[in-house]
């Protein structure tokens, strides 16, 4: 079961560091602040005290499973439990962003180490406008910016903990074909035009095997640059 046991501080330097080989899988660990937040690609990842989730699990996915594929399990986690606290559609942006009125509002970061995989999610939830990065690659957003409410952070936390939960053992015993229709119905880029690893042209949706159809390439992994 994801959730137990969990650890929580008022601040570290980033949450992935506080689990490792040694902890149960379904270990979750929280912070209220994050002095070295870690984003994909050697990117950071900040957010003000006490106004964000940042959540890291682990994970002992089986061998036959694709560790990378974590990330759009993450993703549909999240996905779901901001879906669920705002009543809102929210997309799925390849590999792991998480986008509402086309801003971002959650990252997924899954990293392998030793059999395990420490996956970080953070989703910004009370931010104001102005508390969110202003260099950030892809348009930030907020919970609060894009609905001008403020939601209950341990209430979010204990949702996006129920889905992982779901949508990870749904993955574990039969792969992303279990979260396949949840994941395509939530595509971001599916129809855009998109220049990604060297491929460019109309995206065409996400594989059965986590990949991007890109003019008829599956692309394993990238950074997408897509018309706004
Ligand atoms: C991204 O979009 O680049 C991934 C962002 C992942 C952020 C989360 S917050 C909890 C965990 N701890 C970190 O340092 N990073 C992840």
């Amino acid at each position: 079961m994801i959730g137990e046991p969990r650890t929580h501080v008022e601040e570290c330097e980033s949450t992935q560091l506080l689990l490792g080989p040694e902890d149960p899988e379904g270990a979750v660990a929280t912070s209220d602040y994050q002095s070295g937040g870690r984003g994909r690609l050697g990117r950071t990842w900040v957010a003000p005290p006490g106004t964000a989730i940042h959540c890291s699990v682990l994970l002992r996915p089986p061998a036959e499973r694709s560790a990378p594929q974590l990330s759009l399990v993450g993703g549909l986690a999240a996905a779901e439990a901001v879906e669920l606290a705002t009543r809102l559609s929210v997309q799925i942006k390849w590999p792991n962003d998480v986008m509402l009125n086309r801003r971002k509002v959650a990252g997924v970061l899954a990293e392998a180490r030793e059999k395990v995989v420490v996956l970080g999610i953070g989703i910004n939830v009370n931010q104001a406008r102005e508390q969110l990065p202003a260099d950030a690659r892809q348009p930030p957003g907020s919970l609060r910016s894009l609905t001008g409410r403020e939601y209950g952070r341990e209430e979010l936390l204990a949702v996006l903990l129920q889905r992982l939960d779901d949508c990870y053992s749904r993955w574990r015993s039969d792969g992303l074909d279990a979260l396949y229709g949840e994941l395509g119905a939530r595509d971001f880029l599916r129809g855009r035009r998109v220049t990604v690893d060297g491929a460019e042209g109309l995206a065409e949706g996400i594989d059965r095997q986590g990949r991007l159809l890109v003019a008829g390439r599956a692309v394993e992994s990238g950074e997408v640059e897509y018309e706004r």
